[in-house]
């Protein structure tokens, strides 16, 4: 049986000798695609190539992609688990052509692949082909029917619609007619019972899609119409572990060698058994797909968070950790012990989980621990509910959206629960709910984005002039406009630009676009894949004019000392904490920097101290900026240039270096020339964002300076206040001290006064209905007091009822509490009778049946609520 690693390799050896450059898989957190936060096909790190807007590295690529499909236009998270072949993430195997080859060798080469090296049988095959169109006016391919027919029996070539065999990466973008390979692979009694054409695209486990050319040749525009593409090109995607479960003979994908080291570790660690119960199965497939998402996404940068592409991830790890909790029996963190499993299986193709396994489990487990917290938490809420609401029979709709809202419970598991007490779920209540949340969700983020308006051709991609200067010439090449819920939103592109796209953390320029007769603001500037795109405030009304850009000068120049200021503090950290420390996350911009990194302690105040001395030491160096562009990645690695895993890196990238012996790191950012710009670095803020990342917020040169001085100005007035003494520290403790003395004394003074009350309270103990009872509104200092005096009235009586009445801060407050053998008589319920004599505060309140309290709005029925009391026992 080849192994899945061999097939991966025959793959791509296979494109490798038909002239293809073999590249790595892009992270599969998207970067800088605004409409995208995952990389859900092959073809995504390669839009812009077949938009033309930007030239490919080759004409012919090949590479295998992690894809992920759990968020967006393809979703498939819900369904994950139920069937055998579909995934959250997986690996799509993908050959290009970039206006290079067309159908014919793509549609030789994939029956070649499948049929004469990967050897499965002809009749196993079903091709299909896009049958056209009338909306989009588009004729059936007979293109790719003529090329099939070459290899494909005529019966085993189907045509379909729209909806099947024309791929669109989204709504608009590169779109095209496509082909898809489907195999049979059930047994022989099944195909003679039924043939496969019946089956194809018909949601069928052994009958499955494996393998989509996509002949991309248009370009869908926002008004849904259709443009030619500059080039005809070919993108193709193979799901890797269909292909893997087709090659070793198995009926799912679960059972291929892709998956089945997690199933002998769940087997043998916690007793599961795959294919016991169809509950167990489905719980186990859920878990072995998911850890893969969850795996690939922390090792690409994106931690479990509240976040966007964050709470996706958080969202799978919660789906398997629940699937676990209710299905597999594990009432502790578990998932966390399959990374090991699965670094080893991706050890040679995907280093990356290897690399920073110890994190990764770190992060998982601790995710894993406070999701059990909240489950828990959940639990009780909803035995709550029940006891609360005991004598119905319907668990309300709301409070089941609740569950699923805040603590991650769905339907399905409140449903189990509410069937254990004989109870049944208000569903159609809970749907209703969270198809509001979902619509109210999508009015508040949809777009519609306009195409872009030509001005003049664009020549290749824009080209930044920032590095040099802050001002220059430059052309309108197109703008449009976006139209959100808050109002539009106008965008340009020019030839070239000063203003630099936010990326690498560092936020965009701001500035104005000036021609002689307009002036346009620049709002901000972001990246677009690799388009700078400027969001201004205005469209221009002579777009062909000549035009000036200037960047904001003033703001660039504090941006420039946070940046660099950022490489220092990395550096610094890895030298105090360790070489474990990564950069996780960072924000540069005129006011602050922000860096995220890898550690699980909080920094002492000796190793913050011992930063700052660093970064302020390399700074008063007057270290002088080394740049080097279009350095080979290869030679930027040899150089010990600190790289990102999960950032997409060219092979020509940018070193910043402040001495070489001290800081080189791969950066597009904006940096002094000269360390000494920065004049000061003032960390601000240390604590944790989340589990094992750390942020660190710090200021520097003129932010710095404003910050000391404010620091500055609040010990001189606190100096002020202490009558400057030389030593502020020990009389401001002096101060402390004598505070907390007197504090002690008048706790003292306000308890000997509470025991002079309870003497005189219990004074006043009067039979009313057969009871002992102390009804009074008294002076104590707060609710705690009030609490302790009714039950030291308690602790000397019996048959009694206490009932006190205080105000605090002038809000009028209750307490009953009864005695242990009136409570066990059941004559009187402390809670029943607050709730009665709160109505005279306009209050309300409840408790057990031996305490209680109220709280209420009109303080001056805080007397006639005390004497009711009386009233009411006295019936
Ligand atoms: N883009 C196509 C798909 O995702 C082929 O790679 O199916």
């Amino acid at each position: 049986m080849k192994s899945s690693s061999e097939i991966r390799s025959q793959f791509l050896s296979f494109f490798q000798e038909r002239q293809h450059l073999i590249v790595e898989s892009a992270p599969i957190i998207a970067k800088d695609d605004p409409t995208l936060m995952f990389n859900n096909s092959g073809m995504a790190q390669f839009k812009d190539n077949f938009l033309g807007i930007k030239p490919p590295k080759a004409p012919r690529i090949a590479d295998t992609q992690k894809c992920l499909r759990a968020s967006g236009k393809h979703n498939d998270l819900d369904d994950v688990g139920h069937d055998t072949y579909h995934h959250t993430m997986f690996e799509m195997l993908g050959n290009w052509s970039f206006g290079d080859y067309y159908k014919k060798e793509a549609i030789e080469w994939a029956w070649d692949l499948l049929h004469n090296v990967f050897g499965i049988p002809k009749d196993d095959i079903y091709v299909t082909i896009f049958g056209g169109d009338a909306g989009d006016n588009m004729p059936e391919d007979i293109e790719a029917l003529e090329e099939w027919k070459k290899w494909v029996n005529e019966d085993h070539i189907l045509r379909g619609n729209k909806k099947d065999n024309f791929w669109e990466m989204g709504d608009t973008g590169p779109c095209g007619p496509c082909s898809e390979l489907h195999i049979d692979i059930r047994t022989p009694a099944e195909k003679a019972a039924q043939p496969g054409q019946e089956l194809v695209n018909n949601d069928h486990p052994q009958v499955v899609e494996v393998w989509n050319l996509v002949f991309m040749e248009f370009n869908r525009k926002a008004d849904k119409s259709l443009e030619s593409l500059p080039a005809k090109n070919v993108d193709t995607g193979m799901g890797f572990e269909r292909l893997c479960m087709a090659l070793q003979g198995k009926r799912s994908n679960y059972d291929t060698d892709v998956f089945k080291p997690y199933i002998d570790f769940l087997e043998k660690e916690y007793g599961c058994k795959y294919g016991r119960t169809e509950e167990e199965s489905i719980a186990m497939r859920v878990v072995m797909d998911h850890i893969r998402s969850i795996c690939f996404c922390i090792a690409d940068g994106q931690v479990p968070s509240n976040g966007k592409a964050g709470y996706v991830v958080r969202r799978i790890l919660r789906r398997a950790s629940r699937y676990g909790f209710q299905f597999l029996g594990r009432t502790e963190p578990f998932l966390f012990r399959l990374v090991d499993v699965l670094a080893a299986i991706y050890a040679d193709v995907f280093p990356e989980v290897m690399a920073q396994k110890a994190f990764i489990k770190k992060v998982v487990e601790e995710e894993e621990k406070s999701f059990l917290r909240t489950l828990e938490r959940g639990t009780r809420m909803f035995d709550d509910y029940v006891r609360d609401h005991a004598g119905s029979s319907e668990i309300d709709g709301k409070f089941a959206f609740n569950l699923y809202d805040r603590f991650g419970f769905p339907i399905d598991l409140t449903k189990v629960m509410a069937k254990e007490k004989g109870l049944t779920v208000d569903e159609a209540g809970y749907e209703a709910l969270l198809q509001q949340q979902k619509d109210s969700g999508r009015t508040a983020s949809e777009v519609k984005t306009g195409d872009w308006v030509e001005v003049q051709p664009m020549n290749g991609m824009p080209v930044f002039t920032g590095y040099e200067s802050t001002s220059g010439a430059a052309a309108i090449t197109r703008y449009r406009t976006l139209e959100t819920a808050k109002g539009n939103v106008y965008q340009i592109i020019l030839d070239q630009t000063p203003f630099y796209a936010e990326s690498g953390g560092q936020v965009g320029d701001t500035g104005v676009l000036r021609s002689a007769n307009e002036i346009i603001q620049v709002l901000d500037t972001k990246k677009e894949n690799d388009l700078i795109i400027h969001f201004v405030d205005q469209l221009p009304e002579n777009a062909a004019a000549e035009w000036d850009a200037e960047v904001d000068a003033e703001r660039r120049r504090l941006i420039r000392a946070n940046h660099s200021a950022t490489h220092l503090l990395h550096a610094a950290l890895r030298r105090v904490l360790g070489t474990h420390v990564e950069q996780k996350g960072s924000l540069v911009n005129d006011q602050i920097l922000r860096f995220d990194f890898s550690h699980f302690q909080k920094m002492s105040d000796a190793e913050i101290a011992e930063v700052e001395r660093i970064v302020n030491s390399k700074i008063a160096e007057g270290i002088a900026l080394g740049e080097r562009r279009n350095v080979a990645i290869a030679e930027a690695r040899t150089l010990g240039a600190m790289m990102l895993f999960g950032e997409k890196y060219g092979d020509a990238v940018r070193v910043i270096t402040f001495d070489p012996k001290y800081s080189v790191e791969l950066c597009g950012g904006v940096h002094v020339q000269n360390t000494a710009e920065i004049r000061l670095f003032k960390l601000v803020s240390e604590g944790s964002i989340s589990t094992g990342v750390r942020r660190i917020e710090a200021v520097t040169s003129d932010g710095a300076i404003a910050y000391l001085e404010q620091k500055l100005a609040t010990l001189d007035s606190l100096m002020g206040l202490l009558r400057n003494t030389q030593d502020p520290a020990k009389t401001l403790e002096n101060l402390i001290e004598s505070n907390r003395k007197l504090e002690k004394d008048l706790q003292k003074l306000q308890a000997a006064a509470v025991g002079d009350l309870k003497e005189g309270l219990l004074q006043k103990a009067r039979l009313v209905g057969g009871i002992n009872l102390i009804n009074e509104v008294v002076e104590v200092p707060s609710d705690k007091e009030l609490k302790t005096l009714a039950f030291d009235l308690r602790k000397g009586l019996t048959n009694a009822v206490i009932v006190l009445g205080a105000l605090f801060d002038g809000k009028p407050m209750l307490n009953v509490v009864i005695t242990e053998d009136l409570e066990q008589a059941g004559k009187v319920h402390a809670g029943n009778l607050v709730r009665e004599i709160a109505k005279e505060i306009q209050g309300g309140g409840g408790g057990q049946s031996f305490f209680a309290s109220a709280g209420g709005k009109d303080a001056s029925g805080l007397g006639r609520a005390v004497a009711k009391a009386a009233e009411l026992l006295g019936k």
